[in-house]
């Protein structure tokens, strides 16, 4: 069974498409590399004994990505995961967001209707949710959508909107959105992990790179928050958790077992924590001290999220099995491994 998996190479992609492999899946990976690495591929290898099939081209060019699907015919499902995702670069400039994202997507979708392939897992986000009400935490799939914070959020928004409308339209097509709540840590082997390319703009990253000594000290963005320790909280989730959750729900697809042509599932854990729990939980499985201040908050944080996975635990048969300590644990153990150079990775010393 042949997966395309867009974005291949980025963070997400490249853990799922190991859970794949290791499934028995084979995947072939599109990825312009705008955000992501090409020694990616190879620590794939490493891990499964497998390089990935792979080729390099804008998602956006619809051109490309028609000839792409009319050449391989084999391709039983769709991952898409390609796309920029950085909030604040997103207010700077909203036309990257809403052309990449949204162009690639349609693209996709056209090509999947022209040659037949019909089964698609999209990535979305529990940024759909906004700030939940109170009474609506921890949050299910039947909560409001609220009004987009930023343009990147909105493209998570309008992406969810085009794949119901095309799945009412085009009768051969199949969509699950996930809805990933906050993604963190790497594979247990260190051999893949999280690398964003500058200063990390997302916290694990951060704390990694400032225990690393790579950043002088974490800035902790607020400490008075309506929350017991006044930091906010978020549902964080191990990267090989929800790497798995994709691969459940490509099965559910290709054995038949969706309930209506379109669904969505929340993937989180069910428990949040806040800021100053991730810096405890860093310090006390890692034995390193993080050194960190207290600043002012950062415009657009939602104060309170977590995921309320029921339907996700019963419908898709999927549960998040790691721990906070799993999760800081191997982010640190991956962060070492790359600055010490004992990955495929090589080093960017100005990152
Ligand atoms: N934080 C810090 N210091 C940092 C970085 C982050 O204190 O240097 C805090 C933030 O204020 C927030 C928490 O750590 O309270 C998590 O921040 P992240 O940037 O890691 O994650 P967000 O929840 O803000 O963002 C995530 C995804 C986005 C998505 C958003 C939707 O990374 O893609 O959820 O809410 F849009």
């Amino acid at each position: 069974m042949k997966i395309l998996v867009t974005g291949g190479t980025g963070y997400i992609g490249s853990h799922t498409t190991v859970e794949l492999q290791q499934q028995g899946y084979d995947v072939i990976i599109v990825d312009a590399l705008f955000n992501s690495r090409v020694e990616a591929l190879d620590a794939i290898a490493s891990i499964t004994g497998k390089k990935p099939e792979f080729e390099q081209f804008d998602l956006a060019d619809r051109q490309k990505v028609d000839d792409f699907f009319r050449r391989h015919g084999d391709i039983k499902g769709v991952i898409h995961f390609a796309a920029h995702k950085a909030v604040g670069e997103s207010v700077e400039q909203p036309l990257k967001y809403y052309r990449n994202n949204l162009d690639s997507l349609m693209n996709i979708l056209e090509s999947m209707n022209k040659y037949g392939v019909e089964n698609l897992v999209f990535s979305s986000s529990c940024t759909v949710y906004g700030e939940p009400d109170p009474e609506n935490l921890p949050i299910s799939e039947k909560a409001p959508i609220k009004k987009a914070e930023c343009p990147y959020g909105n493209t998570k928004q309008i992406a969810e909107e085009i794949l119901q409308d095309s799945i009412m339209a085009y009768k051969g097509l199949n969509a699950i959105a996930l809805r990933y709540f906050n993604p963190v840590g790497a594979h247990e082997s260190a051999k893949l992990g999280e690398l964003p390319f500058g200063v990390p703009a997302n916290l694990m990253p951060y704390v990694t790179q400032t225990a690393y000594g790579i950043r002088p000290f974490l800035r902790v963005f607020g400490d008075d928050y309506d929350t017991p320790d006044g930091t906010p909280i978020r549902d964080y989730i191990h990267i090989m958790d929800l790497a798995k959750a994709h691969v459940k729900a490509v099965e559910r697809m290709l054995q038949g077992k969706m309930k209506a042509r379109y669904e969505v599932f929340n993937v989180g854990t069910g428990t949040g924590y806040s800021v100053l729990d991730i810096i405890k939980s860093f310090e006390r499985s890692n034995g390193v001290k993080l050194k960190y201040e207290i600043v002012g908050r950062r415009a657009g944080d939602i104060v309170k999220i977590w995921a309320d996975p029921t339907y996700t635990n019963k419908e898709l048969g999927w549960k998040a099995e790691r721990t906070l300590d799993d999760m800081t644990r191997s982010a640190w153990e991956w962060e070492k491994a790359y600055r010490e150079g004992k990955t495929c990775f090589k080093i960017d010393e100005n990152n």
